[in-house]
């Protein structure tokens, strides 16, 4: 019998910043339950303080008095956004329908970071935003809101940061505002703006509430334009329940998958099906993976029994469950760069499973990885090589032939949490000892994570 060790991750990074930021400009008071408590929503949480919104608490449970769409005030000085990319590139949507000039910096990665992306679209709309660079455009940006206008915005990349951004532009514009990308990309925003009671068009229907494993026929024409009507008002829903992030849940299920005699129960995460990619991809490879509960929260609330759930299509809000991971012999797949939008996040742990993997691993489509916190292609590469791995860049591509054994080393997180977390979770499973340094940076997301991993035994022979 596996011993299991249950674990609570916390709560969903990017529902919660979203969270926070329709509540500041709704009408009314939400309480926010379960918040995630980490740098990144700090940052947040202060740049809405800073221009005039009452939060109370800064536990997991807060409570925002929103002040309406134009009630925020001109902050005193710049806002400082410390490494928080969803921050510097959601928050300016908002930020490009209040009359006033405000600020935007970040730290030393987030001033690297490309901002083009939002700076194109929101000017097309009419707000007046200004970046550093001439090609690119890095924080600081400068931005004056005002009167905008409604724009169909084709992006090139699928991105949810650049679609929340003029999502929440368009609340302000005159029109409808529409934003298509090549993929879908994740669904947090579209879910938390109908909750606020605006209508967000998609005629993409199939799958969006449905409980995990259950597939419905897609529609032909499948389309990931999504749009809504402005000027519109957020109406408080009164509360809000954020369940555990997958992301973070994705180290405990790789781990759960390398190491014998113990199974891992991750209770209460968030089973969006544009953020299960990390669970398809290593069920793919062979992973022992069981999804034991899934309701929406709402749902739950409401006392709907979980096989209601499968007639829930219209619902909005997001689905959860509990996620059992048990000892697994992995082998090597090909993931798709499709695949990949669907696992941004979680690529650099999936690198890790694959090293302990029978056979070789193909990961396309990894453009995006390079311009996140850090350079993620390289920073990973760099840091598996050492441990021993066997793992080459070919263009677009990384190929990683597994089982190989892994050794210890010194390695860096530079200054990436994800890059941090991954190469811990890849110390579990080698001879030797991995010695990560700089590992303030998991403060971001993942307070407490050296702590939980402690609680598992490692894997590796001679630790
Ligand atoms: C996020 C979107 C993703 C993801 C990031 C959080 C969000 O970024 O990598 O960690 O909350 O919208 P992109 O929009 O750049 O893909």
């Amino acid at each position: 019998m596996l011993k299991a060790v249950s674990i609570k991750v916390p709560s969903d990074k990017s529902i919660s910043h979203r969270a926070v930021m329709l509540a500041s400009v709704s009408k009314g008071t939400t309480h926010i339950k379960n918040l995630l408590i980490a740098e990144d929503i700090k940052r947040t949480i202060e740049a809405f303080r800073a221009m005039g919104v009452e939060i109370r608490g800064n536990g997991v449970n807060i409570a925002v008095r929103g002040v309406g769409m134009a009630g925020l005030k001109k902050p005193s000085g710049p806002l400082y956004l410390g490494n928080s990319g969803t921050t510097m590139r959601v928050l300016p949507g908002i930020l490009a329908g209040q009359d006033f000039e405000v600020i935007l910096t970040g730290d030393k990665s987030l001033s690297g970071r490309p901002m083009k992306r939002i700076v194109g679209p929101l000017t097309r709309m009419g707000a007046c935003i200004k970046g550093q660079g001439k090609e690119e455009m890095y924080a600081p940006l400068k931005i004056h809101g005002g009167k905008l206008k409604a724009i169909k915005y084709k992006s090139k990349i699928a991105s949810a940061q650049v679609k929340s951004c003029i999502l929440l532009a368009g609340l302000y514009a005159d029109g409808v505002t529409s934003v298509s990308e090549p993929e879908k990309s994740r669904d947090h925003t579209e879910r938390m703006l109908e909750m606020f009671g605006c209508r967000v068009k998609s005629n993409r229907r199939a799958g969006l509430n449905l409980p995990y494993g259950i597939v419905r026929a897609r529609p032909k024409a499948e389309s990931r334009t999504i749009s809504l009507k402005g000027p519109a008002e957020l109406k408080s829903p009164g509360a809000i329940e954020i369940p555990g992030d997958i992301s973070n849940a994705a180290f405990f299920i790789v781990a759960g998958c390398i190491l014998p005699d113990i199974k891992i129960v991750l209770k209460n995460v968030g089973l969006n099906p544009t953020r299960t990619g990390v669970i398809d991809i290593l069920k793919r490879m062979g992973a022992d993976i069981e999804i034991v509960f899934c309701m929406s929260l709402r749902a739950k609330r409401s006392n709907l029994k979980k096989r209601d759930c499968f007639a829930m299509t219209n619902y909005t809000y997001e689905p959860y469950g509990d996620i059992i991971a048990r000892p697994s012999k992995l082998k090597g797949v090909t993931i798709s760069s499709k695949e990949v939008i669907r696992a941004i996040d979680e690529i650099p742990v999936i690198m890790v499973s694959a090293c302990f993997a029978k056979g070789k691993t193909v990961i396309k489509g990894i453009k995006e990885l390079r311009v996140k916190e850090t350079d993620r292609v390289y920073s990973m590469v760099t840091n598996l090589r050492k441990l021993g791995a066997d793992i080459r860049i070919n263009g677009e591509t990384i190929i990683i032939n597994g089982a190989r054994p892994l050794h210890g080393a010194k390695v860096s997180s530079f200054g990436d949490h994800r890059t941090a977390m991954s190469m811990l979770v890849a110390g579990l499973g080698t001879k030797g000892k991995v010695i990560v340094t700089g590992l303030d940076c998991i403060n971001k997301s993942f307070p407490g994570f050296e702590r939980l991993l402690r609680r598992l035994p490692l894997a590796g022979p001679s630790q």
